[in-house]
């Protein structure tokens, strides 16, 4: 089914608003402006495009490739100098838990530097803008945003967060929406109260793989062997470790061959007990319940996706656990109530809350699918992965659904429904030919991290949904399952900083926000900045509060995101020698630990490990301070190797204990 007309037109106003404010700062460019037909993608409800993967591309015209000229204009800012203020953002925020997306920008930190180098009214650019959060910043502060990303999943859920609804209408088509599905609800997942037999909604049923032992061959479940349950749910967990139950040899988790799913336990809530959760072994209704949904199937009226997962990095895991197509990521019963709320949402009346429908289910994401896993303390989290757990947490999709819609209506209820000034379009930023030369005040963006996410790959499971796939030919990341090393990854970011540098007003100001260790990914972006005539004129970190637990404990990682600014130049900075770098990495660590050591230690609440010097915030502080010097790059285990003969001997003093 195709977004109704009505849809179209929506999205087709908010586009206009926009080109019609854009026209007033390139008054030349109007007239072209207005022929040129309207962002393809900003639809609310998603496109039901059944095609291959990727979709076929049309090239635009060579004129629009080049993108339309205008007159040089009077400089966007009078910026002179890079902004040099805190950058801490937290990420508990309501925009934050409305809908997931890898590595996203809070928002409150994007905030701090539109003020810094825009007024109201003015342009910016986002055209890795991912989930859309430089759209959300600029709208608190009464900027226009011009944002675009590859992904359609991307643009899909930039285009909704940047478009809050009034909250009570949201919640009242929810309620709606639930009410309808109670058969239905009671049909997948009633079970009996064990205490008093009233049948209830489960609000999860957890599944366990058996596994073969590879001394004795024989089958057990993990649940019974790996669960080590403690009084607190927090210290319970499910050991890597363990001895065969049949032959006593010890085994790791890791390299057990999984034979099939079993439920191995449900948790309800009921009258006997208040609100307190209570759990149980899966039981004959509940068995019984489980084939008959196996055996019925999914009605023929409910469409779901069945695209295939293409190869790739990520895709390997769920393809060798035999989940091959997108459907089998779910299991029946969260497949169609996934398919029976999509269908509902299809045909709501209103297009707009239909749109806030869709959202509301794709927010739900991985955890409502296999790659749930099981975690003691409730929940579940969505990771950058595709990994099949050997314990999974299959959710109540209608529960799942509603707890999401109440976080999302929390976010609605706090942001401005003023006219926008977003523009949200699928676009690569290698071909920003919809805008026009020097036209943007200010560009804000955080690309890709080399090979850290692969975003098409990730952003499949959405995509099967809405319809449309990446096209990644022009996906700026290093995957060898896409042919792309680091070269490809370089020439990329070249072009689309040139397109960034072709847009960008004479004195305006680039901000990139960029993550990694590795020091061929920094020599990457470097390079690629310098090829495309910018400059970095300062760097800082963006210290966001509450970093991702990979981000702590990781020993390869740059505990903090490093912000550039640039401006337009002619030529990149000088590289100097390596000896003389090796000295001043070395004069740098002594002088900062030794000046307040207790900054630089940590201390690890929940992982058993010592404590250490925090070589990740050096790293971070030491590229801040040598890349606009002398464009000094350094990938933090050769900063780790130079820093050590630094480190010997000093005392870190009483310590602080950091929140992980
Ligand atoms: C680091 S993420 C941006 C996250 C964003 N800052 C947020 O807060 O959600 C990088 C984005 O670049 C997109 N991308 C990769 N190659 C691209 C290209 N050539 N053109 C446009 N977007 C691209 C990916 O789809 C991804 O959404
Ligand atoms: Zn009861
Ligand atoms: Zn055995």
């Amino acid at each position: 089914m195709r977004p109704s007309q009505a849809l179209a037109d929506y999205a087709i106003t908010e586009v206009l608003a926009l080109r019609a404010a854009l026209a007033h700062s390139v008054s030349n460019d109007m007239a072209k402006s207005k022929k040129r037909p309207p962002a393809q993608s900003h639809s609310q409800a998603p496109a039901r495009k059944r095609g291959g993967y990727p979709p076929p591309r049309q090239s635009p015209p060579a004129t629009m490739r080049e993108g339309p000229s205008a007159p040089s204009l009077p400089a966007a800012a009078t910026v002179t100098v890079p902004f040099t203020g805190n950058i801490r953002a937290g990420k508990n925020t309501y925009v934050y838990d409305a809908h997931t997306y890898h590595t996203k920008v809070p928002p409150e930190g994007i905030v701090k530097l539109l003020e810094y180098y825009t007024r109201p009214g003015q342009v910016v650019l986002d055209p890795f803008c991912g989930s859309g959060m430089t759209g959300v910043a600029a709208e608190k502060l009464g900027r226009k945003a011009l944002l675009s990303d590859l992904s359609p999943a991307a643009t899909f859920i930039a285009t909704h967060l940047t478009s809050p609804i009034d909250a009570d209408r949201y919640l009242t088509a929810v309620r709606a929406v639930l009410q309808e599905a109670a058969d239905l609800e009671a049909k997948l997942y009633h079970t009996p109260c064990r205490c008093c037999g009233t049948l209830v909604p489960m609000l999860y049923m957890v599944w366990s793989y058996g596994v073969l032992c590879p001394e004795c061959g024989r089958e057990f479940n993990l649940w019974e062997v790996a669960r080590d349950e403690k009084p607190s749910v927090r210290e319970s967990k499910i050991l890597t470790e363990f001895d065969c139950p049949h032959c006593n040899i010890h085994l790791k988790k890791r390299a057990l061959k999984r034979t099939r799913r079993h439920p191995v336990q449900v948790g309800y809530k009921c009258c006997g007990r208040g609100l307190k959760e209570q759990t149980a072994a899966p039981g004959d209704y509940d068995l019984q319940a489980l084939t008959q949904i196996q055996a019925g199937g999914i009605p023929p009226g409910l469409w779901y996706p069945k695209d295939r997962f293409p190869e790739g990095i990520n895709t390997r895991q769920p393809i060798a656990a035999g989940i091959e197509r997108v459907d089998q990521a779910y299991t029946t019963r969260a497949l169609y109530a996934m398919a029976w709320l999509w269908h509902r949402a299809e045909h709501w009346p209103d297009p707009e809350v239909a749109g806030k429908l869709f959202f509301t289910l794709t927010s739900l994401y991985q955890r409502v699918t296999l790659f749930s896993e099981f975690r003691f303390w409730g929940g579940s989290g969505n990771t950058a992965n595709y990994n099949v757990p050997f314990i999974c947490n299959e959710q109540n999709v209608f529960r799942a659904f509603h707890r999401k819609a109440n976080t999302i209506s929390w976010y609605f209820q706090s942001s401005p429904r003023c006219p926008r000034g977003v523009e949200v379009r699928k676009a690569s930023a290698c071909d920003l030919g919809h805008i026009p030369s020097r036209s943007v005040d200010y560009v804000f963006t955080d690309p890709p991290f080399g090979g850290n996410i692969n975003y098409s790959e990730m952003n499949f499971l959405w995509e099967s949904w809405l319809g449309e796939h990446t096209d990644t030919r022009d996906e700026a990341i290093i995957n060898a399952a896409q042919g792309k090393g680091v070269g490809e990854y370089r020439a990329l970011l070249t072009r689309a900083f040139r397109e960034c540098r072709r847009v960008l007003k004479d004195q305006g100001w680039m901000t990139i926000i960029f993550h990694n260790s590795s020091s061929e990914v920094w020599a990457a972006l470097q390079a690629a900045l310098g090829d495309a005539g910018f400059a970095v004129h300062g760097t800082q970190t963006f210290d966001k509060a509450h970093g991702t637990f990979k981000q702590f404990v990781s020993q390869n990682a740059v505990g903090y995101d490093l912000v550039l600014h640039c401006q337009k130049a002619e030529q990149s900075a000088p590289i100097s020698g390596i000896d003389a770098r090796h000295r001043q990495i070395f004069d740098f660590v002594r002088q900062r630990v030794t000046s307040d050591p207790r900054r630089y230690r940590v201390h690890y609440l929940h992982v058993a490990r010592g404590d250490e010097w925090d070589l990740r915030k050096l790293h971070a502080e030491w590229l801040a301070e040598a890349l606009p010097q002398n464009g000094e790059l350094i990938g933090f285990e050769e900063f780790r190797t130079k820093a050590a003969p630094a480190l010997v001997g000093i005392s870190s003093g009483p310590l602080q204990p950091t929140l992980l």
